[in-house]
């Protein structure tokens, strides 16, 4: 859970310096001192700020949480998984490469500044076979790993939203579906992501929730505003904001415009079809940055409650 050779570097980087900075010091001539003394005392200095906050990273990393493990056990009815596809679809954007099933994982930090290894990993029974139902759930609905660690990037404030059918139809859904050898390697954070992780990046890319107490219910599913807002709460936000007026597009992921304005500006025909097809109604396509394929397995009656819902917001 630590990157003992990263931080080994880094205290003997801070002893070299240090050293160094006392021999400066100590020498006899002044220009020595100071040319020699001053830049290598900044530099032990910025290095131990480093190391304090690369060890602040890393208790972020490795906060164990106490969400207990939900005390289910899924029963594979043919029902519920059909049902759990329409919300599998969704994971495949992160937890596979293309979106294509099936979801062998697919690497986070691939591309960018080296910060470890990082992957949404294989959804397959060949990652999942030792979890339990209930740490399954506990996985998607509260963020948190097998380890009782705070998973990341994972957006469970949203599914946390989903009901206890629902979130069991996805179990289902994941544990019918065939391994897909290798399983994907562990999360390795290393010293200069546990830098970033202390220094910079907000918390929020830590996916833990607080425990859910109680039952989570879903409105009964059809063409009412009340299911439209329940599935609109499972992710739709983070693009299009809280409230679905929009966010500005250089967001990262990227804002979408307002969905409520579009409610008002289309038939509910014509958003059904829009979410269907990705076009619009000028027959100008959504960009990729909508993941309007992911919705392929919702029903009309899924969008026409969604339009529904986004038009009663006004
Ligand atoms: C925005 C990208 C994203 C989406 C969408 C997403 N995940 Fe994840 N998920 C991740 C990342 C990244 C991790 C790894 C987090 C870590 O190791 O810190 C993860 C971890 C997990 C884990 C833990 C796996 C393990 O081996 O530790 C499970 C289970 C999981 N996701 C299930 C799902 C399910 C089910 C869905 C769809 C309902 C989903 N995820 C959607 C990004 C995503
Ligand atoms: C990863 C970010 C992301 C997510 C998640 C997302 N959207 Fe979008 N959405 C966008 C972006 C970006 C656009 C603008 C696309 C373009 O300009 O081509 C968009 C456009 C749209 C449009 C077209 C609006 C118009 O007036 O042209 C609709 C409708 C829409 N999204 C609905 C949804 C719904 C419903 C959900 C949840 C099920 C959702 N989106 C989730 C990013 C997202």
């Amino acid at each position: 859970m630590y990157d003992f050779v990263g931080l080994g570097i880094l205290i003997a980087l801070i002893l070299l310096s240090g050293g160094l900075a006392w021999w400066a010091w100590r020498a006899r001539r002044l220009w020595m001192r100071l040319l020699g003394g001053i830049p290598a005392t900044l530099l032990a200095c910025t290095l131990l700020a480093a190391f304090g906050l690369a060890l602040v990273g890393y208790q972020k990393v490795n906060r164990v949480y106490p969400n207990p493990v939900p005390d289910v056990q899924v029963e594979l009815t043919p029902e519920r998984i059909a049902r759990g596809e329409k919300f599998a679809r969704t994971c495949a954007g992160c937890h596979a490469p293309n979106s294509q099933f099936p979801m062998v994982g697919s690497n986070f930090i691939a591309e960018g500044p080296p910060l470890g290894t990082l992957w949404a990993p294989n959804l397959t029974m060949a990652q999942l076979r030792d979890w339990s139902d209930g740490e399954l759930i506990r996985a998607i609905r509260e963020g948190i790993g097998r380890d009782g660690r705070s998973l990341m990037i994972m957006p469970s404030d949203a599914f946390r939203n989903l009901s206890d059918e629902d979130v069991q139809a996805l179990v289902a859904y994941l544990r019918n579906q065939p391994a897909v050898e290798p399983p994907s390697p562990p999360r390795q954070i290393n010293v200069v992501g546990a830098f970033m992780l202390g220094a910079l990046i907000p918390d929020a890319f830590f996916t833990a929730q607080p425990a859910l107490a109680g039952p989570v219910e879903a409105p009964p599913a059809g063409r009412t505003p009340e299911y439209g807002r329940y599935l609109s709460s499972l992710g739709c936000q983070h693009c299009h904001g809280a409230d679905f007026q929009g966010l500005p597009h250089t967001n990262e992921p990227p804002g979408g415009p307002s969905l409520r304005a579009a409610a008002q500006n289309y038939s509910e025909a014509q958003f059904v079809a829009m979410l269907r097809t990705g076009t619009r109604l000028d027959g100008s396509r959504l960009s990729a940055e909508m993941p309007w394929p992911d919705l392929e397995k919702f029903s009309d009656d899924d969008f026409a409650a969604m339009y529904l819902y986004f038009r009663a917001l006004k």
